[in-house]
């Protein structure tokens, strides 16, 4: 199994190394990572965690539009129709957009690597992926509101909120720290804007 999350990981690379909306193979590699430190102490099964965690986003809607079919096609390369199985329900259920959506993640693999995948949009890195997924989609960076699209109005109607929806303390604990981060990275921001 272990060569075929490294295969995982080289068809992550080989298929976004130019996806510039914060979205790369190294944000695919943070939440891999940060999947694998959540699960500790945890009775999961680290092959659908990690497998999960490199594969989820390489056929986000948002990034590169309906019917793409990436990481169905390397599961079924490379592993059990159990294991395709469960890996895509996690894939499918795990974005924030399927959040609103009222779906839910049912493994605790799944929750996990959607704790990581949310972590990675706070903090410093999340504060960068912010402003470059709003430059790739045309949005301002500020409009003196906090009720458009607004890389800064963002914040406001996601990012600020994400703690509150972690599935796992630990998760939850760095959450907070981020956020504590970003806060305080507002405040220095309207400062020079007014
Ligand atoms: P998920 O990880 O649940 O799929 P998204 O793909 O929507 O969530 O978010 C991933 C990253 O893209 C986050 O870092 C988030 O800040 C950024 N992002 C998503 N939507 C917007 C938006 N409308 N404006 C600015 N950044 C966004
Ligand atoms: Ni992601």
């Amino acid at each position: 199994m272990e060569t075929i999350i490294e295969k995982a990981k080289q068809f992550v690379k080989a298929n976004c190394s130019t996806e510039s909306s914060g979205h790369d193979y190294h944000h695919a590699m943070r939440v891999y990572n940060m999947a694998l430190y959540l699960a500790v102490g945890y009775d999961v099964d680290l092959n659908i965690v990690s497998l999960a965690a490199i594969l989820h986003d390489l056929d986000d809607p948002k990034i590169v539009g309906d019917n793409s079919q990436l990481a169905l096609g390397f599961l079924k390369e490379h592993v059990s129709l159990d294991y395709q199985k469960q890996v895509i329900d996690i894939i499918n259920n795990m974005s924030y957009t399927s959040y609103l959506q009222g779906k839910r993640l049912s493994s605790l693999e799944g929750k996990i690597v959607q704790d990581a995948d949310r972590l990675d949009a706070l903090g410093a890195i999340g504060i960068a992926r912010c402003f470059a997924f709003s430059g790739k989609n045309g949005h301002l960076i500020y409009d003196n509101s906090i009720d458009d699209k607004s890389a800064i109005a963002h914040f406001y109607q996601k990012l600020l909120n994400l703690d509150v929806l972690m599935n796992t303390t630990e998760a939850k604990i760095i959450a907070n720290n981020r956020i504590e981060f970003m806060k305080n990275y507002l405040e220095q921001f309207f400062k020079e804007w007014r």
